[in-house]
């Protein structure tokens, strides 16, 4: 029998999908020519942040700014555990103009927030545990930048190899279940090397793991407060699997922003 999991209310930052669009390829599931429909993505990211509220949680909104059609994944713009913020330095030119606006939010809120010298894209590559730091790189953020935050936060720091460029972030291919104690998480193994893969089976050897059509359909890119779990509703092998390891799946679909290689999770930014 499934243990009964406890949620905790989370601070989320999100921004309005007000100027999405998908106006350049920085990754394969982006193409410029074929259309987003903004109405669409407008209501389904609003089902997002209802659903959020549903659950107790609260969501603080950034302006979104004209020309940054990718403003809309918050979770890039920074990474932050208990209220230190590590902000972002962007690998593509086309999002860089991004980090001061959020820059701008954290301060007016009263955060100082840390410029790191190396490319990082915040939660998108860098994931808290609640014990440690799981880094991606391979693709976007670099393991300097992850070196860079392990000397910020003072947290050990665990790097991990994408492979697969449709999963090009970290938060494409894992998320965490549960950050209280042990914690436990939930991946996709084909998206990581070999040694990766091996590093992941030794820390979670419970980790909930997601078929390829899963992770295809961004079930990892979910957010969970430790019971619910915000996810695809196509993911339906890892909802059954997260089900029957006693967590609550609330699908919300944000099908729209699969065009720009985006989900759930990359529409968030959790505040600790
Ligand atoms: N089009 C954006 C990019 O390629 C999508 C970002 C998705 N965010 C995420 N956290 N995975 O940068």
């Amino acid at each position: 029998m499934p243990e009964s999991r406890v949620p905790r209310r989370r601070r989320f930052l999100v921004c309005e999908p007000r100027h999405f669009a998908v106006q350049y390829a920085i990754n394969p599931w982006m193409h410029p020519d074929t259309p987003v429909d903004v109405d669409l993505a407008q209501e389904q990211w609003q089902s997002l942040v209802r659903a959020y509220e549903a659950y107790g949680h609260t969501v603080d909104a950034v302006e979104p700014a004209p020309g940054l059609p990718d403003m809309v994944f918050a979770a890039n713009s920074a990474f932050v555990v208990a209220g230190r913020v590590f902000g972002s330095r962007f690998h593509a030119p086309e999002r860089r103009p991004e980090s001061a606006h959020y820059e701008t939010w954290f301060k007016a809120a009263g955060y100082d927030v840390y410029r790191p010298e190396n490319t990082c894209e915040g939660e998108g590559d860098l994931v808290w545990t609640g014990k440690y730091v799981l880094a991606g790189h391979g693709f976007r953020t670099t393991r300097e930048a992850h070196r860079e935050a392990q000397e910020f936060f003072g947290h050990p720091v665990i790097s991990l190899t994408l492979v697969d460029p449709r999963f090009y972030h970290l938060d494409t291919a894992l998320f965490v279940l549960d950050d209280e104690g042990d914690g436990n998480i939930a991946y996709y193994p084909e998206a990581f090397s070999a040694g990766s893969r091996e590093v992941l089976e030794r820390l979670y050897p419970d980790a909930v793991l997601a078929t390829r059509d899963d992770a295809l359909a961004f079930g990892l890119n979910s957010v969970s407060d430790g019971r619910h779990v915000f996810i695809a509703p196509q993911a339906e092998t890892l909802a059954a699997r997260l089900d029957a390891h006693g967590y609550v799946p609330v699908p919300v679909d944000l099908s729209e922003f699969r065009k720009a290689g985006g989900g759930i999770k990359c529409c968030t930014q959790e505040i600790r």
